[in-house]
């Protein structure tokens, strides 16, 4: 087998990803970076992001307002030194991509622009029409291609992290175009992968955004942390689950029932439709619970009227959106309502991780959704994700490379690499089973889908952990079709199917363990937020028997957990 090495090894090339590529690379123009993924960088899940990325950049606003509003947003689960270490970053990150030639939406006097976005108090999402994260990924690829010491590995699938006593000696990756297995050693290893949410039915998420990631972490003994905070978005458009930006309710969009009713004023009376998305979703799904959906082909629904707005402020701040609807729901957001309700769309949990990235594997670091560096605890503020990416993608190239110039390579254990060909090689792509991956991939969304959604019980949870055991004991029986080696797509969906099978093993343990409601964590059983006994981070560790749960306290600066209203 192949050996590869490099300094720096980056897996992923979404925002986080090639942020980090770019922060490398700049700190040390001698420190040779390797940025791998599975899709080219710009196929990468970041450019769907549409409405924005939250910063300070006018007076009115301040750091602790930005922060402030994380914090309540985040149900008090935020640990708020990280929070204010990062509201003080996003700036800067504005600026530099405005300086790489971001195209962002600007005012008369020619200043970037900034909307409105639920959850902020002030109007400091900035822009790029409807389309940031999409003009976020070009202008960072372009930047990132313009170092010599920046190595692309494009459409190479990573399929396990090498841990070594306590740190980070590489990593095993298939080239998909050859089928063939290499090992790439690396001093330092960012993982930077992205968001699982695909495991559910209607999401906003691509098809690819599989948690391969987090899932390696923790199969190599890293803690994953938080897991049960899933963030629905109150805006999937039905019947596709594809975003329709908060940016919608941020230029005035309103969500109206079946009465033709403004429900939001029942739920959030002075927020209204800005209310942070965990409140939205579940007032949506009360409505359409308590019969006051619409009714449609594709079952109930909530209505996103802009109409009001007016055809062409919608051309200039929404114009993606109102193509999307157009052709993928017949409706013209000009003229009709556009069907929404909530999907899937992030996950705050992730790799367990500190504001400096670090893990507890030393050359092991981690940014962007894949990680969890306790920035947006039980709840994510809309827009704070493209500035987390950014933040700490940056502060994960430099550490890495601090890291890199300071540490040698360590020699990838045979076995461990033997093993790993072993499992996919005779486990997966030889397996002579007789279940298949679509099936089991289906029941999985499904379970997610009908007991992890915006309302949870016991019950379901309970219903829900032993089904998807069941699943991961079916996936040892599977079989893939193709047995070629060659750009081996159902291979490929095989071992993303085995790895959202923990993912989601993870999220239903610790949403089970959970017994109260915080943010997107909602008990029917347990309605109310508890301090006393919740207000600390889920960890889990892998075990044959599945996860252990411990529990690591919240970091409180400032602010005190108070009542959350809006
Ligand atoms: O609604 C949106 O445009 C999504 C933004 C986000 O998830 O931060």
């Amino acid at each position: 087998m192949e050996t590869l090495s490099h300094d720096i090894v980056i897996v992923g090339a979404g925002m986080a990803g090639l942020r980090a590529a770019i922060a490398a690379a700049q700190f040390d123009t001698k420190i040779d970076v390797a940025v791998i993924s599975k899709v080219y960088p710009v196929r990468s899940h970041s450019v769907c992001a549409q409405g924005g990325t939250a910063a300070l950049l006018r007076e009115g606003d301040s750091h602790d307002l930005h922060s402030w509003d994380t914090v309540k947003g985040s149900d008090f689960l935020a640990d708020q030194d990280v929070v204010e270490f990062f509201v003080k970053k996003a700036p800067e990150e504005i600026i530099a991509l405005d300086h790489w030639g971001l195209p962002w939406s600007r005012t008369e006097d020619g200043t970037i622009n900034q909307r409105p976005f639920g959850g902020h108090s002030f109007p400091r999402a900035c822009f790029a029409a409807d389309m940031t994260g999409f003009h976020e990924m070009h202008t960072l690829d372009g930047k990132a291609k313009t170092f010599d010491n920046i190595e692309f590995y494009d459409e190479w699938f990573v399929t396990s992290l090498l841990v070594q006593g306590q740190s980070v000696a590489g990593l095993t990756a298939l080239e998909l175009r050859t089928g063939e297995m290499a090992v790439i050693q690396a001093k330092a290893i960012i993982m930077a992968t992205g968001g699982y949410a695909r495991v559910y039915e209607f999401t906003t998420f691509s098809h690819t955004a599989t948690g391969d990631g987090m899932a390696m972490a923790y199969r190599a003994g890293l803690p994953l942390k938080d897991m049960e905070f899933i963030q629905f978005h109150p805006t999937g458009m039905v019947p596709s689950g594809i975003l329709i930006t908060g940016g919608a309710r941020g230029e005035g969009g309103y969500l109206v029932n079946a009465d033709g009713e403004r429900f939001m004023k029942r739920y959030a009376p002075e927020k209204m439709e800005l209310a942070p998305r965990d409140i939205v979703s579940r007032a949506e799904t009360t409505e359409i619970q308590e019969g006051r959906g619409l009714e449609g082909p594709y079952g109930s629904y909530i209505a996103l009227d802009l109409r009001h707005i007016g055809k062409a402020k919608i051309d200039e701040r929404l114009p993606l959106i109102r193509d999307v609807a157009t052709k993928l729901s017949g409706v013209d957001p000009v003229e009709e309502p556009i069907p929404v309700r909530p999907a899937a769309h992030y996950s705050m949990g992730g790799i367990h991780g500190n504001m400096r990235t670090e893990t507890p594997a030393s050359g092991f670091f981690v940014a962007g959704e894949c990680a969890c560096l306790n920035v947006h605890g039980a709840n994510r503020l809309g827009t704070n994700s493209t500035s987390d990416c950014l933040v700490f993608g940056a502060v994960a190239g430099e550490e890495a490379a601090k890291y890199a110039r300071s540490h040698d390579f360590q020699e990838p254990s045979r076995e461990k690499v033997a093993a790993e060909e072993k499992r996919v090689f005779d486990g997966i792509l030889g397996s002579e089973g007789d279940e298949t991956v679509p099936i089991i991939r289906d029941s999985l969304r499904h379970i997610m889908s009908q007991h992890v959604w915006v309302f949870r019980s016991g019950d379901g949870l309970s219903k829900a952990l032993r089904e998807a055991k069941k699943l991961k004991e079916r996936f040892a029986n599977i079989r893939i079709e193709d047995r070629e080696k060659q750009f081996n797509t159902d291979l490929v969906g095989a071992l993303q199917l085995d790895f959202t099978l923990d993912l989601c093993e993870v999220t239903i343990a610790g949403a089970l363990a959970r017994t109260e409601s915080r943010g997107a964590h909602t008990r029917l059983d347990y309605s109310k937020r508890d301090d006393e006994s919740w207000l600390k981070h889920t960890l889990a560790y892998c075990t044959k028997d599945g996860p252990r749960l411990e529990y690591v306290p919240v970091t409180i600066t400032k602010w005190p957990p108070a009542a959350r209203a809006y």
